[in-house]
């Protein structure tokens, strides 16, 4: 296999050379410019001023000097604009290097970067007997495109859904069951009738004490194995599941470990015993506590309540012990919104009192993400404009089947090609933005097969099968004349394929599936404006040839990085 130039090293190596200065440092200065009238790469000469003494023009212009003299055969022009040294790569060598890596790579992109190193991904996680809602699809789209792109460069993944499955509601959801199961048909429509029980109970607490009484007992009797609260909360838990699988089964999600909080039951007592014996567990109003005023975050961590009943955070804790013995990860990531933002603050926090090695803790990261906002306001249940998961990804789906049907009635498979738009279009609209932002969900946007949408890259790649049968050329690299491909239209395409993997290793680095998602969409108009501006079908076999391949190329791309976001393309639409 040939190993393609890195040209980023090229130039970091030569600049080393004429400076005295350490490569490696130099190598991240590298920018790609915005405008292709500024070369391919550029170096920013202001970040040397300090070192160098010396302005950064005056710096750059000795560079330039230097490496002009020295001819290297990769680099065409260097041009001093202000600050910076702008480089023309040679054209002929870095298309051939291209097309060449691609065309030796089954799976383009594809690395052992990762080493096997083991990540853990903690995502999607819906709380039993509740709604799934959109902000769980948010971390189930987020972490299942991590989840891929993790694999794909070569790491060992472990996707686990830390279901809600624990906690005291349980106690009151199995009073409610006990007295009046027999009048919800909780079998046919789980999600539902458990929330309307969970309502009427919680009324009938308020109205009565014993009411209230009983419910804790019902939990306190669930942690200590009683066989009748187990195999009620086992039905739950089951009916849920099946529930949530609809959902799983359309998004095409998967996970390692569906060990939720119960699991974690008969491991909080290691937790609670260490934090003891650290001196740092405090009572305060019948609560045991750990403060962490000293560590800037004002608000303490409760780890057992008044009543003895253990929380969120403690089996958050003695999840992260069982991970870091079981998979000894070397990252652990959380994803759910920012609203838990102080919930990760202090485990992490709390963590490094647990006696792990410090590999561990210095591993936790949560990977906070923005609300998802109806243009009326914020999805939720507390505000009780909850939004059925299912429903909209079935509206989706119906949406569009009518946008197709508008466009081409003829279609084959409508309905399965529906299901691939509406599913990519939900899924890209989660994705396309950083993370952080809060998204408005609007259906015209998201399925607009213009707009910088799932559609569209399904849209393009479709286009790119439909060029290459109309032309009926059958892609083979020993065809591809690399001249007939240094217009700056194909050349736009030949750096973005080139910067695939960066993109990708720069999704791992910030956890940030929407690198990739914007990057689809350049390529994705990258290829419009080619296929707009380079007449693909002429009498010219050479040419039609290499943009044929290069067309080709595109389609691949865009398949694979689509597939990594957890999208699938269709082969028509
Ligand atoms: N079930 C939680 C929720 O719906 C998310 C759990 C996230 N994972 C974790 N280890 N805390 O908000």
């Amino acid at each position: 296999m040939i190993k393609m130039k890195n040209f980023e090293r090229i130039i970091a190596d030569q600049i080393a050379k004429v400076t005295q200065l350490n490569e490696e440092k130099l190598v991240t200065y590298i920018e790609i410019p915005k405008e292709t009238k500024n070369g391919d790469y550029s170096f920013p000469c202001f970040r040397l001023a300090k070192e160098l003494k010396k302005a950064p023009p005056i710096i750059a212009n000795e560079i330039k000097e230097k490496l002009e003299n020295d001819n290297i055969s990769e680099i065409d022009k260097i041009d001093v604009v202000g600050g910076y040294l702008n480089f023309y790569i040679n054209k002929e060598t870095f298309v051939n290097e291209v097309l060449t890596e691609f065309a030796n790579n089954q799976e383009y992109g594809k690395s052992n970067l990762g080493n096997n190193k083991n990540i853990v991904i903690d995502y999607s996680a819906p709380n039993i007997a509740k709604q799934f809602h959109i902000g769980h699809l948010r971390s189930t789209v987020i972490g299942g495109a991590l989840y891929n792109i993790y694999k794909y460069l070569g790491y060992k993944v472990i996707g686990i859904n830390h279901l809600g499955d624990y906690g005291t509601q349980f106690g009151k959801l199995i009073e409610g069951y006990k007295l009046w199961g027999e009048e919800y048909n909780i079998e046919n429509d789980p999600i539902n009738e458990l929330t309307k029980i969970y309502i009427r109970i919680n009324e009938a607490c308020k109205e009565d004490k014993q009411v209230l009484e009983n419910c804790r007992n019902n939990f306190k009797k669930l942690e200590e194995g009683d066989k009748y609260c187990g195999e009620v909360w086992q039905k739950f838990r089951n009916l849920s599941l099946k529930e949530f699988q609809k959902v799983y089964d359309l998004l095409g999600s998967k996970f390692d470990s569906w060990n939720g909080e119960a699991f974690y039951s008969d491991k909080m007592q290691e937790v609670i015993d260490i934090l003891g014996s650290t001196g740092k567990l405090m009572e305060s109003q019948g609560a045991q506590i750990i403060n962490l005023e000293d560590k800037g975050i004002n608000t303490p961590c409760i780890i057992e309540k008044s009543d003895g009943s253990t929380t969120y955070a403690t089996r958050d804790l003695a999840a992260i012990m069982y991970r870091a013995r079981t998979y000894d990860f070397d990252k652990a990531l959380y994803v759910t919104s920012y609203e838990q933002v102080l919930h990760f603050k202090q485990i992490f926090e709390v963590a490094k009192l647990l006696g792990l090695d410090e590999k561990y803790t210095k591993g936790l990261e949560h990977i906070s993400f923005g609300m998802v906002l109806l243009p009326t306001g914020k999805m939720s249940t507390r505000e009780g404009n909850v939004v059925r998961l299912q429903d909209l990804i079935n509206e989706s789906i119906t949406r569009a089947k009518e946008v197709i049907k508008s466009k081409n009635p003829d279609l084959e498979n409508q309905d399965e090609v529906a299901k691939k738009v509406g599913i990519g279009a939900v899924i890209f609209n989660d994705l396309s933005s950083a993370r952080i932002k809060d998204e408005v969900f609007d259906w015209d946007t998201i399925l607009n097969f213009q707009g910088e949408t799932g559609p569209y890259v399904q849209y393009t790649y479709v286009r790119t099968k439909s060029v290459l049968q109309k032309i009926g050329y059958i892609p083979n690299i020993e065809d591809v004349k690399v001249d007939n491909l240094l217009d700056e239209y194909s050349f736009e395409i030949i750096k973005l394929i080139y910067n695939f993997k960066n993109v990708l290793v720069q999704v791992t680095e910030k956890n940030e599936p929407s690198i990739l998602a914007k990057y689809l969409i350049d390529l994705a108009k990258a290829y419009s404006g080619f296929y707009n501006e380079n007449k693909i079908i002429t009498d010219d076999k050479d040419v039609q040839n290499s943009r044929g391949y290069l067309t080709y190329v595109v389609g691949e791309i865009l398949r694979i990085g689509a597939n990594l976001l957890g999208i699938e393309m269709p082969e028509k639409m």
